[in-house]
């Protein structure tokens, strides 16, 4: 399983806002909730769009560019869930978001 890595402090990311970092090669989708912290790719399957900069409605994020929906705590597409987008672990340490791979399969 990849290690935690460092991508942000906690002030640099809006509640209720994605944000777009790298971690490990690749650009990822960092939201912050009320209910917590979650990561997706951030490269919408559709056309490319940076899923960060969609809306942000509960748990689903809606692509700026033509609206497919994704839930950021899964990454499953909402419109048709068998699709899905990489999700990854976060977690605040200290002042620090970490962020790491999901070791799972769908
Ligand atoms: S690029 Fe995301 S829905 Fe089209």
């Amino acid at each position: 399983m990849s290690e935690f890595e460092s991508v942000g402090r906690v002030e640099d990311f809006e509640l209720g806002q994605g944000k777009a970092v790298v971690y490990d090669g690749r650009m990822v989708a960092i939201f912050r909730t009320t209910e917590g912290w979650y990561a997706i790719d951030d490269l919408c399957p559709h056309m490319g769009a940076s899923l960060a900069e969609g809306y942000l409605e509960g748990n689903s994020v809606s692509c700026p560019w033509h609206a497919w929906r994704f839930c950021i705590k899964d990454g499953h597409w909402e419109d048709n869930p068998a699709t899905k987008v990489d999700c990854f672990e976060v977690k605040v340490q200290g002042d620090e978001v970490m962020v790491r791979e999901k070791n799972e399969d769908g």
